[in-house]
């Protein structure tokens, strides 16, 4: 487990790179963020994100955070915007499915279609 300190210098390290880049051309990865995301567990699921994200050097990729994306009962949300796709929006989220999402969805560009909000409202 990592100390708040050292996850708060990721972090802020992965904010300065991305502050660098230019959004629009990139994969933007957006974690909801309100007090029940949170509660449900967001704050492991985007220093995952941003761990990964770092690690893998993925320079046109940018993970964000926002508040309220409003079914609290799915959160942890992820949304993932790719330029010319359609929003991909995971659901019920947890650091080893965040972990899965970047190799199999970020890197390889395959949708992890069973954390899908459409695969778990079936
Ligand atoms: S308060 Fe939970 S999704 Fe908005």
């Amino acid at each position: 487990m990592k100390s708040l300190e050292e996850l708060k210098k990721i972090r802020e390290e992965a904010k300065k790179k991305v502050q660098l880049r230019h959004d629009s051309d990139g994969t933007r990865i957006v974690v909801g963020m309100a007090t029940c995301g949170i509660s449900a567990g967001a704050r492991p699921v985007l220093m995952t994100l941003l761990e990964e994200v770092n690690k893998r050097n993925l320079s046109n990729v940018m993970v964000n955070q926002t508040g309220c994306i409003g079914v609290c009962r799915l959160e942890p949300i992820v949304e993932v915007y790719r330029p010319g796709e359609e929003k991909v929006t995971y659901v019920h989220m947890d650091s080893e499915k965040a972990k899965r999402v970047i190799t199999e969805h970020i890197v390889n560009g395959n949708v992890v279609t069973e954390y899908t909000v459409g695969a778990y409202e079936k």
